[in-house]
């Protein structure tokens, strides 16, 4: 093989061992032979193995090499040498998938763009939020609301807050469904319900910092052909801010399936049924976040799954022993709050109902401002809080 073609078509992994005798040297040789050059080569010289690696079906390599250090092999040199081969080729975490081989080499080349860069110049990144108004420098949030549950209606709370002091907003606003909330009603007009809360929401992206981010869990009323996840997210842009994703939360609520088909078995007016919510993730200001390396805490394997925007989470199980109709699982703030903002940020809900944003945060290491109009909510949220985290 000509080497600078090898360079560029194979992955080159290289182990040295100089203890092996020639027959192992050999025996190591023919187990890369049951291979195609194509996928994988082996050359060894003078004690060292070269392996090229393209692609090859890793279960069935790991069950070969497991055999043979658990038998013929087990406790020699080789055995550890193919032990060494194995770890390091496991250890390669960017790879395609074809059939049943993981693919090292070229599997992303499909998808360069060429002067991707001058592209995405010409595209304009965001352009909707480029020409936005909103000051560095971030402020301290006031003692009297660090770690705290106000009572109280958000918009009129919020307004005595400074600017840019909040790392991170996550919230569920009232659905505007007709939910028996407490203190509160719930079936306005719904351009009455989307006034009040985008002069909520006016607070929230003033009093939030510069590089922080909001995350507003939405559920459309599908029944009143209301797209509120659009609207909402129509609203944020038209403030300036940069939209950072949306997240499917998959309750797999299978219940609602099976009733409510509108006309029946007709394309008259058939009624689409939802199993999820939405999680609109917006920006302010640029769309990366200030944080010590330290203070993040989340895992490589949770970072690894939560970037994939669909999570499966059931919905809350205690809503009945709270005594709130609509409440966060704990799971689905435990990930926003670890993949959007690091230990010690401040986060704010301003519909924080029975105080699921702030118990988690608290539980989680970061700072909280939880905000509802009822009075029973906010007991509820401060006896979590003073509840004994497990
Ligand atoms: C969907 S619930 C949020 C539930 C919360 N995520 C939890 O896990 O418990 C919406 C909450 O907004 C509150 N709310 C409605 N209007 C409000 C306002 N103007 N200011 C503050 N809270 C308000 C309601 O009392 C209700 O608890």
């Amino acid at each position: 093989m000509h080497e600078n073609d090898a360079k560029a078509n194979y992955k080159i992994l290289e182990f040295h061992q100089p203890e092996l005798s020639e027959n192992e040297w050999n025996k190591i040789s023919s187990l890369f032979k049951k291979y195609s050059e194509k996928d994988v080569l082996c050359e060894i010289k003078n004690h060292q193995l070269t392996l090229y690696l393209k692609s090859i079906d890793f279960g069935i390599f790991q069950n070969e090499i497991e055999t043979l250090t658990q038998n013929g092999l087990a406790n020699t040199a080789a055995g550890k040498l193919l032990k060494e081969i194995l770890d390091k080729i496991a250890s390669i975490k960017s790879y395609g998938i074809k059939g049943n081989k993981r693919v090292y080499v070229g599997y992303n080349d499909e998808r360069k763009v060429k002067e991707r860069k001058k592209k995405e110049q010409n595209r304009e990144q965001f352009f909707y939020a480029q020409d936005h108004t909103f000051s560095t420098t971030n402020n301290a949030l006031p003692d009297e609301y660090l770690n705290k549950i106000i009572c109280g209606d958000s918009k009129s709370v919020l307004q005595k807050i400074p600017d840019n002091c909040i790392d991170i907003i996550f919230t569920s606003p009232p659905y505007n469904f007709g939910l028996e909330y407490n203190s509160n009603q719930d079936d306005h007009h719904w351009q009455s319900y989307f006034n009040q809360l985008f002069a909520i929401f006016d607070e929230c992206i003033r009093v939030l910092k510069f590089g922080g981010r909001i995350v507003v869990n939405v559920q459309p009323l599908f029944s009143d052909y209301i797209p509120s996840h659009h609207l909402i997210s129509n609203y944020f842009i038209g403030r300036k801010l940069i939209w950072k994703g949306e997240i499917i939360w998959e309750k797999n609520n299978y219940n609602c399936k099976y009733t409510a088909w509108g006309s029946w078995k007709s394309p008259s007016n058939p009624y689409l049924k939802y199993t999820w919510e939405f999680l609109e993730v917006f920006a302010k200001g640029t769309l990366k976040k200030e944080g010590k390396p330290e203070h993040a805490d989340i895992s490589a394997g949770e970072f690894k799954k939560w970037v994939l925007a669909e999570w499966k989470i059931a919905p809350e199980r205690k809503m009945k022993e709270y005594g709130h109709p609509a409440m966060f699982p704990e799971e689905l703030v435990a990930r926003v709050l670890k993949l959007f903002s690091f230990e010690n940020d401040i986060v704010l809900d301003p519909f924080n109902g029975a105080g699921t944003t702030t118990f988690v945060a608290k539980k989680l290491n970061r700072n909280f401002l939880g905000i509802d109009i009822s009075e029973k909510y906010c007991q509820v949220a401060m006896d979590r809080l003073n509840a004994t985290i497990a």
